[in-house]
């Protein structure tokens, strides 16, 4: 009934817990205390007609004005004891998602991440705040009326109620077998759901284009329809399970409200201690009753639990600790595979000399994006060495090595806000240095409409161009000014005119830093110091534009389909 790897997790609550359940047996003895003097003030006015309340009426309204406290007491320690877990438990989902960093997605989908931390957590608050405290006064406190009511006289009552109780445990006992079942589906419906609701709901516009909607939206139904039928099962199995509750506790407390009564006609006890034991019969059984209602939220925390342990003990990305140095990048014998079996490098080797400027070439698919993932640490070579200034990019830090290369690709991310907000994430720039960075990035003229730097910008940037997007991603990278650059298909979607532009402004760093340009546009790296030309994940040849164009190979081939193409869409149409 307890799950020790949740008790485990916060330790801090556990002094909130004690605290709610010593509350939680005082309340119930002040009760006893109010319910004694009340049947004795009754006793009193049965047998002689009048009530001597001079002493007992004080001491009846300082026990109800207590008893107000404390019940105040032992809710502010069930908040306490919840707050403290749900803040424990999100740090540690934070903490995790900062370690697997990007790559956090490899593990779960954001919608299940998104419902997990978010209502998972508060599934769990219920298990803390109530349910553990729950479960050891569900003991203590029948325990504690059976010496009351022994002590008033009915030894016999006492036990009858005393062997009824264990009966809601076990009924429990019965329900948690099938309620683990249903709620780990449940819980597996609702986070299917939720991702393909929020997939669908961001390709909204591609299933629109290729009219997919009707089809997806018609397996969200039937994904609905299955959630819905799991929540009936849930509710279902609940209900029935209170009904039996139910049952249990208030035919216990009617058995011993009879037999108190049998014993009062009998004689053997007073009229007093029959009135207190019929008043408190029930709480015999509230508490246990409680219990069991308490139980299926908690029930539902712990699925919830589950997967957001499966989370949390997930292994650590492998994170080095050196310290970046500048130096030459250089790819020894690399071979990659992403799924393990097939393999999309084979035996690369190259080398990125200091403040060179490297070309990447190669048809689609032929694996210069995975080595770009690879350069910056995202992927680990499956054999072979990937190392900067000697150093093994594995044994790097990741904040170190972020700070020596920077990737400028078609996928950079940008955020809702300013222009200057988007340019100064990694540090505080002047305006002076923004502008000059969006004039070498030729796109000074997102700041000719009177707003300059204060320009705002949706998120993701969707209201510039794709080719703006490029030209700003690379603005930035002026602004961070590492020492290596991976250009990935950096000005794909640039205009030529500006591509050129941009070209010969990124040119000029050529001595000052190492450039790694990654392109299907031969015309792009002519210039390099050094190209490397792949075909199907191997280096096919590498040497300078001339080298290569005098080998007559595959470099060569591209070279000549591209400069035909390019011709052709350059003469007169007649
Ligand atoms: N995340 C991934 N999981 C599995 N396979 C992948 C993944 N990314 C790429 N691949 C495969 O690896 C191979 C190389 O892909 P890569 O993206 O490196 O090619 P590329 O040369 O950059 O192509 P392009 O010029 O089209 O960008 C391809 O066959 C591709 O299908
Ligand atoms: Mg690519």
């Amino acid at each position: 009934m307890f799950d020790k790897r949740l008790m485990k997790l916060c330790p801090e609550s556990r002094k909130y817990i004690i605290g709610n359940i010593v509350l939680q047996w005082l309340e119930l003895v002040l009760n006893a205390v109010m319910i004694g003097i009340v049947s004795f003030l009754i006793e009193e006015l049965a047998e002689s007609g009048r009530w001597d309340a001079d002493l007992l009426l004080p001491v009846l309204l300082i026990t109800v004005i207590a008893r107000f406290f404390i019940t105040r007491g032992a809710v502010r320690m069930s908040w306490l004891a919840s707050s403290t877990v749900k803040k424990k438990l999100r740090g540690l989902i934070y903490d995790k998602l900062l370690r697997l960093g990007e790559r956090y997605h490899e593990h779960v989908t954001t919608a299940e991440l998104v419902q997990e931390s978010v209502e998972g957590t508060e599934q769990l608050e219920s298990y803390f705040g109530q349910y553990v405290p729950q479960f050891f006064y569900a003991f203590l406190a029948p325990l504690t009326l059976f010496v009351l009511f022994g002590i008033r006289g009915s030894w016999k009552t006492a036990l009858v109620l005393l062997i009824a109780v264990p009966l809601i445990p076990g009924a429990i006992m019965m329900v948690q077998k099938i309620a683990k079942r249903i709620l780990s589906r449940y819980w597996g419906k609702y986070t299917e759901l939720g991702s393909s609701f929020l997939e669908n709901l961001q390709g909204m516009t591609t299933l629109k284009t290729y009219q997919a909607d009707a089809y997806k939206n018609e397996q969200m139904n039937r994904e609905s329809e299955e959630f819905r039928r799991v929540t009936m099962m849930v509710l279902t199995m609940q209900l029935n399970s209170v009904t039996i509750m139910d049952f249990v506790a208030y035919g216990g407390a009617a058995i011993g409200i009879i037999i108190a009564s049998g014993e009062f006609l009998n004689g053997r006890i007073g009229i007093a201690d029959a009135i207190f034991m019929i008043l408190l019969s029930a709480d015999f059984f509230l508490p246990m009753r409680r219990l069991g209602s308490y139980f299926h939220v908690a029930m539902n925390g712990m699925a919830a639990s589950d997967r957001i342990f499966r989370f949390l003990n997930t292994e650590d990305p492998a994170e080095g600790s050196l310290s970046a140095a500048h130096g030459d990048i250089v790819m020894d014998r690399v071979s990659f595979s992403y799924d393990g079996e097939r393999e999309v490098l084979h035996e690369i080797s190259l080398k990125a000399v200091e403040h060179q400027f490297i070309g990447i070439v190669g048809e689609s698919g032929s694996g210069k994006s995975t080595i770009a993932s690879m350069i910056m640490g995202r992927i680990q070579p499956t054999s072979g060495t990937v190392s900067l200034a000697g150093i093994p990019i594995a044994e790097i830090k990741r904040d170190s090595l972020m700070k020596e290369i920077t990737a400028i690709s078609s996928g950079s991310v940008f955020f809702k806000g300013t222009l200057r907000e988007n340019l100064s994430v990694n540090g505080e720039y002047s305006d002076q240095e923004m502008i000059q960075a969006l004039a070498k990035a030729q796109l000074h003229e997102l700041l000719n409409n009177g707003k300059g730097l204060d320009t705002e910008l949706l998120e993701n940037a969707e209201n510039l161009s794709g080719g703006q997007r490029q030209r700003l991603a690379i603005a930035r990278a002026y602004l961070l000014n590492s020492p290596v650059w991976i250009l990935d298909e950096a000005t794909s979607n640039i205009d030529s005119e500006s591509e050129e532009l941009i070209l010969n402004s990124i040119l000029a760093e050529r001595n000052r830093r190492t450039l790694i340009f990654i392109t299907h546009r031969l015309a792009n790296t002519a210039a390099a110091d050094h190209i490397y030309c792949l075909k199907d994940g191997k280096v096919a040849e590498h040497g300078t534009h001339r080298e290569l164009l005098a080998q007559d190979g595959e470099y060569a081939k591209l070279w000549n389909t591209q400069i035909l193409l390019e011709q052709y869409g350059k003469e007169e149409p007649k």
